[in-house]
């Protein structure tokens, strides 16, 4: 069991630093918290040159950097270049999506922006897990959503505090009595919307003359509380944004915000007084602000981010890590206690069913070449086993006839009509997916699946001393956000149930040697590895001699 993940953060914002001091900071307050709660984190810059040359140098830097310090997983913050490098680095990947690398807003050409955006999303397919900052953002991925969870970034609630407004503003210099408006520029006002806020500002000086618009640029991170004690609402204009920081920020420390219906802002604003969330549209601002600003107070805004405390998201990501690394951190479950709810083994169906578990089989072989071939392959995959005789195709649904596990186990030597009966598939996910040539388990793979297919002999051991005839447990998944809860063994004991009614007299399975947690839930379940041996694939064989059923 790891003790302490050992972290590679990836990110290009610590040269910037020198120029944009809150450059990043969001990425920095989350490696503090992550440090905090016990993750050894390390951290590597790409820098912020697109030149091609600077990229393949800095990648190849990167890829030393990681067989020496060896981590654990590698987390990109951000998609675009980062988070694609990121995924050739042979160690598993978490990706966070923060804003422009999945949404049009920032201020860069249309080739630059769709370049980005095409980087992003062949990220995704070979990223092992996804965090988007709002689920606005989540949405605008391409593909692999159902693999994205949505995790804010986090508050430090005891730095964005409330405090009373003529304290800081005297700190600040500014004049004590006139209502003040803040609006966060940072280095991109036309993404931020700085034109409508000055033309919103003039609505505003009309109703409520000496109002002033204050702009916040380059402010030293840890001084922004004081802007947010001093002002008497911040604007938030932009065109795009994941989850903006600004915004629950200053919620925590009780300033009204007005916002445009940009990231996670609906939900953060929710029910919080006075405050809006109103149209792009220079007319709706003005308005809103003038509203916030003859009720001159201060908000209910902190109770609506204290679920958004760095400590809390903090234990969020890792709670991810946990999962990507599919092992705990400190022996407790990655999604809590087991909860006694009734669950049911069915029979996979197609339809909406094929669907869920195809969903669940590419969550639970991310990143490996299982899943690379795509959801259609999936559910062709699953399909096959549905439709086969004498092969098992089970799922576990929950309560709410949610699918939340399923298993899938033929009899022993079942891959060669898999093989044929798939070829075309494979062929046609081939064309679709190209990149999946250059990964080098495809080649492994492939190369054994023809040998199979034209009857050559395998280049896998023979499993010669089992008691005949035996079945293959082919896969087997549990959805990411159940594991843990005994859901994996229930569905052990009615695969081992369909075994013996097919009158099965030994089961055997191949993992991948280093995937530890599956390994410890075989042994759990009754399985011993079969001879200790690991293939040239990385997997090594699990057996198990199944005793005649004592009935009911
Ligand atoms: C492997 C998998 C099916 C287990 O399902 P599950 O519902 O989480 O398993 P259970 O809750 O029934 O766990 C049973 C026991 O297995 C062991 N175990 C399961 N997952 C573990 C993990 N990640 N780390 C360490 N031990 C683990 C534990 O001993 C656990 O008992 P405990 O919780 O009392 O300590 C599930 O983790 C999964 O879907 N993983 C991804 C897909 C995968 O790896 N499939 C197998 C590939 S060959």
């Amino acid at each position: 069991m790891q003790i302490k993940p050992h972290v590679l953060v990836v990110s290009n914002h610590w040269g910037a630093k020198a120029l944009t001091p809150s450059a990043g900071i969001f990425v920095d307050r989350q490696i503090a918290a992550l440090e905090k709660a016990g993750v050894r984190v390390t951290t590597f810059d790409i820098g912020t040159s697109h030149s091609p040359i600077h990229i393949v140098t800095r990648w190849l830097e990167l890829r030393r950097h990681v067989q020496r310090l060896n981590p654990d997983l590698v987390h990109a913050q951000y998609g675009t270049i980062i988070g694609f490098v990121s995924t050739f680095l042979s160690k598993p990947t978490v990706i966070s999506y923060c804003g422009n690398d999945l949404r049009a807003g920032a201020s860069v050409s249309k080739v630059r922006m769709y370049l980005g955006f095409f980087l992003s999303n062949m990220a995704a397919l070979r990223a092992r897990a996804m965090i988007c900052k709002s689920a606005q953002l989540r949405q605008a991925l391409w593909w692999c959503r159902h693999r994205a969870v949505v995790i804010p970034s986090g508050v430090d609630l005891d730095l964005f505090s409330p405090g009373p407004r003529k304290i800081a503003r005297k700190e600040l210099g500014w004049e004590l009595e006139h209502p003040i408006v803040i609006f966060n520029v940072r280095n991109d006002p036309k993404n931020k919307g700085l034109d409508l806020a000055t033309a919103a500002m003039q609505i505003v000086q009309s109703r409520i003359p000496g109002t002033e618009l204050r702009l916040i640029e380059n402010v030293e991170p840890n001084r922004m509380p004081l802007y947010y004690r001093a002002a008497d609402v911040l604007l938030c204009a932009s065109l795009s944004e994941g989850s903006p920081n600004v915004v629950k920020e200053a919620l925590a420390c009780d300033l009204p915000v007005v916002s445009t219906p940009v990231g996670d802002v609906h939900e953060r604003l929710a029910g919080v007084q006075p405050s809006a969330v109103v149209a792009r549209d220079t007319k709706a601002i003005g308005e809103a602000l003038v509203k916030v600003l003859l009720e001159r107070k201060r908000c209910n805004g902190r109770a609506n981010v204290a679920s958004l405390s760095s400590e809390n998201i903090a234990q969020r990501v890792l709670g991810v890590y946990r999962t990507t690394l599919h092992d705990t951190v400190d022996g407790n479950s990655v999604v809590g206690k087991p909860r006694a709810e009734e669950l049911t083994v069915v029979t996979i169906a197609e339809g909406g069913m094929l669907q869920e578990v195809a969903g669940l089989h590419l969550e639970a072989f991310a990143g490996y070449l299982n899943a690379l071939l795509g959801r259609g392959y999936a559910k062709a995959f699953i399909k096959w086993f549905i439709k086969k005789e004498g092969t098992i195709a089970i799922a576990v649904i929950d309560g709410q006839q949610k699918v939340v596990g399923y298993a899938l186990g033929a009899p022993v030597g079942y891959n060669r009509d898999l093989n044929r009966d798939l070829l075309w598939e494979v062929i046609v996910r081939i064309i679709i997916r190209p990149w999946v040539l250059f990964d080098k388990r495809f080649w492994f793979v492939f190369k054994a699946r023809m040998r199979n297919l034209v009857g050559l002999p395998q280049n896998v051991r023979q499993v010669l001393d089992l008691p005949e005839p035996s079945m293959s447990l082919v896969a087997i998944g549990v959805a990411a956000y159940r594991r843990r809860s005994m859901i994996g063994q229930r569905l052990m004991r009615a695969f081992e149930d369909g075994a013996r009614e097919f009158r099965m007299r030994s089961l055997i399975l191949s993992v991948y040697e280093n995937a530890k947690g599956s390994r410890r839930f075989y042994e759990k379940c009754g399985w011993q590895p079969y001879d200790g041996q690991v293939s040239k694939g990385g997997t090594i064989l699990y057996s198990k001699v199944l005793q005649p059923s004592l009935g009911p």
